[in-house]
């Protein structure tokens, strides 16, 4: 059983699918989760549905991320926002795996359910196990009113209005941005310094003109698309924050291109996946210019001595790379919203260059309301 959009009733705006128009909407649909939520007086972010306030999220001890697919992705890069904003120990977790675990559910950690529809059945059953144990679970939830914004104790929401096409995009860069926004107001409730709260404020304001930027490098994405159309098999690669970006792309790549691609940490390359670099296998590469820079060209490195071809996302072009798609530099922490962006349309015109389906891949559907 699956939720079908009425996509007819949507607008297709002059482009040709609906993903198209959703990763062009990104600049807006940042914009909106941002609007009315700063406050400049206290460098924080009020949200208005958390049902959470300051003397409850002192005594947070722990955070566990649930959601799947993109959602999971979005979540992972949520965790690390909120250790390093709000220095509370937090994890995300497929919402599948967690619920057929038999969690241990400890009264002082805090649940945050993710998911762009709000009815994704394996998540909802997650969220009302905790919730029958006794839990405090939040939601980051897009669709207003959906069945696990209903479910959980509070939340917010994503704002990234509809999405129609099966693969999520404008979602996925919302959903981390409203993560930043509640590791934020974490962060200043606890140890975040005003200092530090003005800065993360100054490059939320920054997202919407850096995704522009970021769009007009579509034609140069879509001449390397051509080049990586025929492969077999892609390598994603990513380190610490640039990890759970990697994983998105490869989700991205595959649901719409039907090409095989695997993500791995950097660091574990040469623990195993190494052996299968070779000219035919490109590697696409998360290289922000950030403490551990100099860690991942020590991988591109690698990379080129076995002769395997390289597609660097980054804030300057990397030597080591075949291609460098640069893309502007906002705060470290906040730089893994915007270095999906590009390998959305990478993902995109991949797919398009091998005729495929764009907004309906074969065997996916939107939203997956069954176990
Ligand atoms: C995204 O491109 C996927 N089609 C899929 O992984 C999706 O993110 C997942 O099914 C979760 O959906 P939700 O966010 O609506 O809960």
């Amino acid at each position: 059983e699956t939720v079908e959009w009425e996509a007819a009733s949507y607008d297709m705006g002059g482009h040709d699918t609906y993903m198209h128009k959703e990763i062009s909407e990104q600049p807006d649909a940042v914009d909106r989760v941002l609007r009315g939520r700063i406050d400049d007086r206290f460098s924080t972010v009020h949200l208005g549905g958390l049902n959470l306030d300051a003397r409850e999220a002192r005594t947070i001890r722990r955070i566990k991320i649930l959601g799947c697919g993109t959602s999971y992705h979005a979540g992972l890069i949520g965790a690390g926002l909120i250790e390093s904003m709000a220095r509370i120990p937090a994890d995300a977790e497929p919402a599948s795996e967690f619920r057929y675990r038999n969690p241990v559910v400890d009264p002082d950690t805090l649940y945050i359910a993710v998911s762009q529809s709000g009815e994704t059945y394996d998540v909802l059953a997650a969220v009302q196990e905790l919730k029958r144990k006794g839990a405090r679970v939040l939601g980051v939830v897009n669709v207003v009113g959906s069945a696990i914004a209903r479910e959980a104790d509070g939340g917010v929401y994503v704002h990234a209005g509809p999405e129609v096409c099966v693969v999520s995009t404008k979602c996925f860069t919302n959903t981390v941005t409203a993560f930043a926004l509640l590791a934020l107001h974490l962060g200043r409730i606890r140890d975040l310094s005003v200092t530090d709260g003005k800065r993360i404020i100054e490059g939320l304001r920054k997202l919407p003109s850096q995704i522009e930027e970021i769009l007009k490098t579509e034609e140069q994405i879509k001449e390397i698309a051509a080049e990586y159309a025929g492969a077999q098999s892609m390598m994603f690669i990513g380190r610490v924050r640039g990890y759970p970006v990697a994983l998105e792309a490869s989700l991205k790549l595959k649901e719409i291109s039907y090409i095989h691609a695997e993500a791995y940490p950097a660091s574990e390359l040469k623990h195993g996946p190494l052996a299968l670099i070779e000219p035919a296998l490109p590697t696409v590469a998360i290289v922000p210019d950030d403490d551990l820079l100099e860690k991942n060209r020590a991988a591109l490195e690698e990379i080129k001595a076995r002769s395997g071809r390289i597609l660097a996302v980054a804030h300057q072009p990397q030597p080591k790379a075949d291609h460098t798609i640069v893309v502007p530099k906002n705060e470290d922490e906040l730089d893994p919203i915007l270095m999906g962006i590009p390998l959305q349309l990478l993902a995109y015109h991949t797919a398009l260059a091998m005729g495929r389906d764009i907004d309906k891949p074969r065997n996916l559907a939107k939203s997956v309301t069954v176990e």
